[in-house]
């Protein structure tokens, strides 16, 4: 079976752990175990007997999940390996060739190239910058016909940082409803806010609702290769004997932290700790534009480690990022990864002076271009 190949992702694995400035990522700075796990957890751990564990997620682990969501027990949890799991799993669990897939875009392009690979059709509907990149609901509703399966969206929103309004949440719902669609909502940016305010999610609104997270960007424990799905329980076990072709389990050891880190307090901490790096770095990176003149613009995003600008100076995204990784050893991402040229993204959950030493590289590459 044949695959387009994922830009975006395969960009990042040659080249984001071979530069010296690395703002491709849209977590915030990872933490290291001794940051997370007090002394005596760190000792229990290593006792740890490394032997399989429980297939669709340790049993403390998922009603740790299920707890955090509520209206679900641990039945409604599967634990996969990254929400990158979760997304494969969905869409191979519940799609068939021939069906059709609503895809919200700008998107993490994952979903949409598996689903094209299985023969979906994918039909793509749009977050608008004129309309402060929320949809149109007139072009959704457009795309329903007998044989929508599913309506799928990524909120928060990467690239865009953009999180849906209650209004369009519940116009998805509504639509999917009427369709009989599964509405599948990848939340893995839900809790990294650049308010203090959680973003709503989709899981409880509706019957054939499930929903993807996990612990890579607003948990910053990327390392860890924990996501999950949540839903409803016969789509669960229905995932989990898929889950079973894939990868088995999750890490006995990753299910084990993940379960620490997902306490109420801990959990609080860390999104406390990503809160404030986010708005820091996106202050910095609002006085940095402000530098620039009308170079670039921007609509800030309200979560997720990351910010979509549009540049107003005549080189292609892949270009002059290429440039940038080959001339200053700094790596953003080009819009191109999104089908949006003339756009980048770059990464704002890094250490702050690291951040800024990016964008300084970034600058000076502008200056040696003449683009500013
Ligand atoms: C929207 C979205 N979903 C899923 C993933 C995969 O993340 P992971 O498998 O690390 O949870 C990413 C990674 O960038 C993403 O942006």
């Amino acid at each position: 079976m044949k695959i387009e190949t994922f830009e975006l992702e395969r960009r990042q694995s040659v080249w984001e752990n071979r530069v010296k400035f690395n703002l491709t990522e849209s977590g915030v700075h990872p933490y290291k175990l001794t940051e997370l796990l007090t002394p005596d957890e760190q000792q229990e751990l290593l006792s740890i007997r490394l032997g399989y564990g429980q297939t669709n997620g340790s049993d403390e682990l998922r009603k740790t999940i299920s707890q955090i969501y509520g209206q679900s027990d641990s039945d409604n949890v599967l634990v996969t390996n990254g929400s990158s799991e979760a997304n494969f799993v969905v869409t191979w669990s519940l799609l068939e060739p021939g069906d059709e897939l609503i895809l919200m875009l700008p998107n993490y392009m994952q979903i949409w190239g598996i689903a094209k690979s299985f023969g979906i059709t994918v039909q793509p509907f749009h977050l608008k910058e004129e309309l402060n990149w929320q949809p149109d609901m007139e072009e959704v509703k457009s795309l329903i016909s007998p044989k929508t399966k599913m309506i799928a969206v990524c909120n928060p929103n990467n690239p865009t940082g953009a999180v849906l309004t209650e209004e369009v949440m519940e116009d998805l719902i509504s639509l999917a409803k009427d369709a009989n669609a599964w509405l599948y909502a990848d939340e893995v940016y839900r809790g990294a806010e650049l308010s203090n305010i959680e973003s709503p999610t989709f899981w409880g609104r509706y019957e054939k609702a499930i929903v993807a997270c996990g612990l890579s960007k607003s948990y910053a424990l990327p390392g860890l290769r924990i996501g999950w799905l949540i839903g409803p329980k016969s789509f669960i076990e229905h995932a989990w004997s898929y889950h079973d072709y894939t990868s088995i389990t999750a890490g006995l050891l990753s299910n084990w932290i993940a379960n620490k880190a997902l306490q109420p307090d801990i959990r609080e901490k860390i999104f406390s700790r990503n809160r404030q790096m986010l708005r820091e770095n996106l202050q910095i990176l609002e006085d940095w534009i402000d530098q620039h003149g009308d170079k670039f613009s921007f609509i800030p995003p309200k979560a997720g480690g990351l910010a979509f600008l549009r540049y107003n100076f005549p080189i292609n995204s892949t270009e002059l990022t290429t440039k940038l990784r080959e001339e200053k050893s700094c790596f953003i991402v080009a819009g191109d990864c999104f089908g949006m040229d003339n756009y980048i993204r770059i990464g704002i959950g890094s250490e702050k002076n690291y951040f800024i030493s990016g964008l300084k590289l970034l600058s000076e590459l502008l200056d040696e271009l003449s683009l500013t």
